[in-house]
């Protein structure tokens, strides 16, 4: 049987100082899993899957796999499928982020290492899809980003629900001594009923948005809810057009050829619009910065001053990604984005942004869903990125899911050094806490012993929660869900346990907060900031092995997409 060189499976040889031995033994254990020699010259299309017992949202994509593999067949290439790690948001101690890079190693090295000539890869919750394109971007294949797609709605006496906004607001009703114990536990199993990934504007569904408009993913795809039709045929189509890529029948663009600096702008620009997640910066800083496309925050504010919120979905808005996708989904916000877009940029499919938009005007839209440009939601984007001398490196707020009235605000601090310290004493009683003050959250960035946690969304003590207090200025190294909501400046950099100026945080000091003026200073004189520093002792954990060690003596600032050092730049493959 003759098999062409660098094509299907004859690509990548295992190394035995023979290539003809090393193809014929290849060939031999291939055929142990019942393949022909005729599909064995077909050109492969690797699907690299994440489902896992530990993932929740990835409950579907075993019937995923099957459809993409159906497109690549009946389209005439060879499709194997493979796993690698899984990231189940809620599952992770100490936390997912600390995973991220792991998983975008073994995507990297599993593309390249296995012979294949294309790749769809199915990520859905929070951290795999930034992990997918990161690891894509480096092994620099042709590529193609399939998402799960987000869960339906659930019900409660009339609500719907829907992870995690909802959940988060049971939650502070239940603290606030607003429901009892029995309704929460009720509420318990119905906030996720389906398949898929949060239903709300979180991490996953801003990730899902962001592929599509840095063009990795097929138009269209990024809010088709995980249990529809149209989800599964989403997935065949992603194996049709690769296995095209394959075959030569389409224009086999590598990711660095699609992941431009102008198709990150063109991200940005919907991260903003979306009202989306905090953690899609880190994630989007991180897939660009593989390629050497850098993210700074001067220009995401530049950026936000002159892109208007537009969709409305929780945690910013109303409603839930069913509706966005009924609304008109992604196509509908880049049609209303159109005059800020850049384009020319190219999208998997090959065809630009400008002929995909043209192809779909005058689409029917809900614009009670999506805004149109001229009556937006917000005037200004929904992230904003703060300096000063507590940031010097930034800060991020979300401002479309807080309360504009603290925005220009000083307040004394109420320190908590730990997450353990802050559990211990958020609801004690003799906590010196009022509604002005504001909570300030220590060593929980990215080389902290918590590994940056979604914790930046510190509770409303129970006392003020009681007196009907519902938001409050809260600053940390943290991270904070997608999901969440409130006035909470988070990723301040850099971070505690990198020695930044957090560090040198006392109780009962004051901070000036103005949004205005994108600043974030402490209001401790330069003398006392030095005698402070002498006397802060590096609170970064000593790691003796493993990944956590990898982990802590390479991660980067948030600034800096929190990926490895050695990760960062163009693809040595
Ligand atoms: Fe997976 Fe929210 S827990 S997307």
């Amino acid at each position: 049987m003759e098999i062409k060189e660098e094509v299907g499976v004859a690509r990548g040889l295992t190394n035995y100082g023979d290539r003809g031995f090393a193809l014929y033994l290849r060939r031999s254990f291939i055929k142990s899993m019942g393949y022909s020699g005729d599909i064995l010259k077909k050109p492969v299309v690797g699907i690299a899957s994440s489902p896992s017992g530990f993932n929740n949202c990835h409950r579907a994509m075993p019937e995923l796999v099957e459809a993409v593999k159906r497109g690549v067949l009946a389209a005439g290439a060879l499709p194997i499928d493979f796993p690698t790690i899984s990231l189940g948001e809620v599952f992770l101690n100490p936390t997912s982020l600390m995973f991220r890079n792991l998983m975008s190693m073994d995507v990297e090295e599993m593309v390249r290492a296995q012979p294949m000539d294309a790749v769809v890869m199915i990520g859905g919750c929070d951290k795999t899809v930034p992990a997918q394109l990161m690891g894509a971007a480096s092994a620099n294949i042709p590529a193609i980003q399939l998402v799960t797609g987000p869960m339906m709605t659930g019900r409660h006496k009339g609500q719907r629900l829907g992870a995690c906004t909802d959940c988060r607001g049971f939650w502070a009703r239940f603290r606030a001594g607003k429901i009892e114990r029995e309704e929460i536990d009720e509420v318990e199993g119905k906030l996720a009923t389906t398949a898929g990934t949060c239903a709300v504007m979180g991490t996953a569904s801003t990730m899902a948005c962001i592929a599509e408009a840095l063009g990795m993913s097929l138009p269209g795809s990024a809010a088709i809810p995980a249990v529809h039709a149209d989800r599964l045929r989403a997935a065949e189509a992603s194996g049709t057009l690769a296995a095209r890529m394959a075959l030569g029948q389409a224009r086999a663009l590598r990711p660095d050829e699609v992941i431009t600096p102008k198709s990150v702008e063109n991200a940005l620009r919907v991260l903003l619009a979306l009202g989306g997640s905090t953690n899609a910066i880190i994630h989007l800083t991180a897939v660009a910065g593989r390629l050497n496309i850098p993210v700074s925050l001067q220009r995401l504010n530049e950026i936000s001053d002159t892109t208007p919120v537009l969709v409305n979905l929780k945690p910013t808005g109303e409603n839930y990604m069913e509706d966005f996708f009924a609304a008109g989904g992604m196509s509908a916000l880049l049609r209303e984005l159109k005059p800020l877009l850049h384009l020319d940029t190219v999208s998997v499919t090959g065809e630009t942004l400008g002929e995909r938009l043209a192809a779909e005007a005058g689409e029917w839209v809900d614009h009670k869903i999506v805004r149109p440009a001229a009556d937006p939601i917000e005037p200004v984007g929904g992230l904003v990125a703060l300096f000063g001398s507590l940031a010097p490196r930034g800060a991020i707020l979300k401002r479309s899911a807080a309360d504009s009235t603290l925005f220009e605000k000083e307040g004394r601090v109420v320190l908590f050094t730990s997450l353990e310290d802050l559990s211990q004493r958020i609801d004690d009683p003799e906590l010196d806490v009022t509604a002005d003050d504001f909570l300030v959250l220590q060593n929980a960035g990215p080389t902290s012993r918590s590994g940056m946690p979604e914790a930046g969304y510190l509770p409303i003590p129970i006392k003020l929660a009681q007196a009907g207090v519902r938001d409050m200025v809260r600053i940390s190294d943290a991270r904070m869900s997608g999901t969440a909501f409130g006035t909470i400046v988070l990723h301040v950099t850099p971070e505690t346990a990198a020695g930044g100026p957090l560090a040198l945080v006392r109780n009962g000091d004051r901070i000036r907060l103005s949004v205005l003026n994108r600043r974030l200073d402490l209001l401790v004189d330069d003398a006392e900031l030095a005698r402070r520093k002498e006397t802060v002792l590096s609170s970064r954990p000593h790691v003796p092995r493993g990944y956590a060690k990898l982990y802590q003596d390479h991660v980067l600032q948030a600034d800096e997409g929190c990926d490895f050092d050695f990760l960062r730049g163009a693809s040595a493959g």
